[in-house]
């Protein structure tokens, strides 16, 4: 292994071709995410789309939307991707947003600008936040960084958010109720209608996380796929994130925020006009705003239209569906919940299944380990259907192994990393650890 001190900035410039060709090598040791082997982390199609994504990046590639009377280009992109992203969520002329970095950073905005607008209009000191345990750690992450308390409400049986449960959380201090549609632990779509109205009548504003679900589950719904009301249309919704960067089919790092109106919205910007450098106003978290994300995105979205998005949503569905049914037929192995669209988790009472996921990762599948209880997870995309009876046909011979050796040692430590494999010796420290553990990855 290259240890730090032997990693210089080199000395003369390397030629294009010694760069390209050492990425290109280095990159066969990455999950081959062309051939569907990512069960997450990697939205794709085909060459064709991911061609598209990189020509109209390219393009924007040296720019920066954090000025957009310099570029002008990237305001109406933004604008227009704002524009049909709020439609298709079911949102009027009034729904307000901007484009962000991803779905956390979506998710910071949404609840910084809910904690300002009660400062504002309620004076609420110790704001709180309501959601279902099974809400992206995103929000935890933006209760850490804004000094927001986060109260996390237990779910039901079905793994949605317990309607009564929601409702008790809620105290004067409570700034914002969340739920997600879907969810990323079992691809549940929260009841949204019921948790929207109770917010409604407590005065406090609705966020709904469909960071995963919002290009996914318009499209559905208009395939006649049970999805229920899950957007702007619901009353009492003040405001979602949608990634277009998942479901999307976007360029990495490109998501939405959008709020019901600009009242809310005003509340998320920035300004501070005391600076000698000028005036300093932003719209989100960064300062520098890659243009080649919004560019890509934009054009990713008007080579989609409705007819793109229906066709790889039908795709996508169907795929999950045989992919649900074959696991099923696996009798040590079961799908949790009744997932509502492409995402979905295993788990079994038979065999360890995170010893499956190694087994699965020695010919290439990457499955995401979850936990409490052990399971693994599948977001689905569209070229998977390609690859599902190879899938099925190596999951069986995983689990068979497994079940073979039911003396293999398995760590009652082992944890689940969201988007990191670790095991970790004991589950004591285990916050201790992860930071450790992340500090160890970033180092050479
Ligand atoms: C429901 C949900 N919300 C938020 C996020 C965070 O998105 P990102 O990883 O783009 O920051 C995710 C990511 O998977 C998600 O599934």
């Amino acid at each position: 292994m290259t240890k730090r001190k032997e990693i210089r900035l080199p000395k003369n410039g390397l030629s294009k071709d010694e760069i390209l060709n050492k990425l290109k090598e280095s990159s066969k040791s990455d999950v081959e995410w062309e051939h569907g082997k990512a069960f997450g982390y990697v939205y794709h199609i085909d060459d064709e789309h991911t061609n598209l994504l990189m020509e109209a990046n390219d393009l924007f590639a040296s720019t920066n939307a954090m000025n957009p009377m310099a570029f002008p280009t990237l305001k109406q992109c933004e604008g227009e991707v704002i524009s049909m992203t709020a439609d298709m969520l079911g949102g009027d002329d009034d729904v307000v947003g901007s484009m962000t970095s991803g779905g956390t950073e979506s998710i910071l905005m949404a609840v910084k600008t809910y904690r300002d607008r009660a400062r504002k209009k309620k004076k609420v000191k110790d704001p709180e936040v309501v959601l279902p345990l099974s809400a992206h750690p995103a929000f935890d992450k933006a209760g850490h960084f804004l000094d927001v308390r986060i109260k996390h409400v237990p779910i039901c049986e079905d793994y949605r958010a317990d309607v009564e449960k929601m409702e008790e959380a809620i105290t004067d201090n409570t700034i914002l109720m969340v739920g997600s549609a879907c969810d990323y632990p079992k691809g549940v779509i929260d009841p949204i209608k019921e948790l929207a109205a109770i917010a409604e009548d407590h005065g406090i504003g609705f966020h709904v996380d469909s960071c995963l679900g919002g290009f996914m589950l318009p499209w559905l719904k208009k395939l006649d796929y049970p999805i229920p009301d899950f957007n702007f249309k619901v009353p009492g919704v003040t405001s979602m994130s949608a990634d277009s960067h998942k479901y999307g089919f976007g360029y990495k790092g490109s998501s939405l925020v959008l709020f019901k109106d600009k009242d809310y919205q005003k509340y998320q910007f920035f300004a501070q006009t005391s600076w000698p450098g000028g005036i300093y106003a932003t719209p989100t978290m960064t300062g520098t705003r890659p243009g080649g994300a919004i560019a890509a995105t934009w054009a990713m979205m008007k080579f989609m239209g409705e007819e793109g998005y229906l066709k790889f949503a039908k795709q996508t569905m169907e795929t999950t569906n045989k992919l649900m049914d074959g696991i099923k037929k696996i009798p040590e192995l079961h799908i949790f919940g009744d997932p509502d669209m492409t995402v979905f988790t295993f788990g079994s009472e038979d065999v360890n299944v995170y010893r499956v996921a190694d087994l699965m990762q020695t010919n290439g599948w990457v499955l995401d380990r979850l936990q409490k209880p052990r399971c693994l997870h599948c977001i689905v995309n569209p070229d998977q259907a390609a690859v599902v009876n190879d899938f099925l046909e190596e999951l069986q011979n995983a689990v068979d192994k497994v079940k073979d050796k039911p003396r293999i040692k398995v760590d009652d430590g082992t944890a689940a990393m969201y988007g990191l494999m670790a095991k970790f010796p004991s589950r004591k420290f285990i916050k201790k650890q992860a930071i450790n553990y992340l500090i160890k990855q970033y180092k050479l």
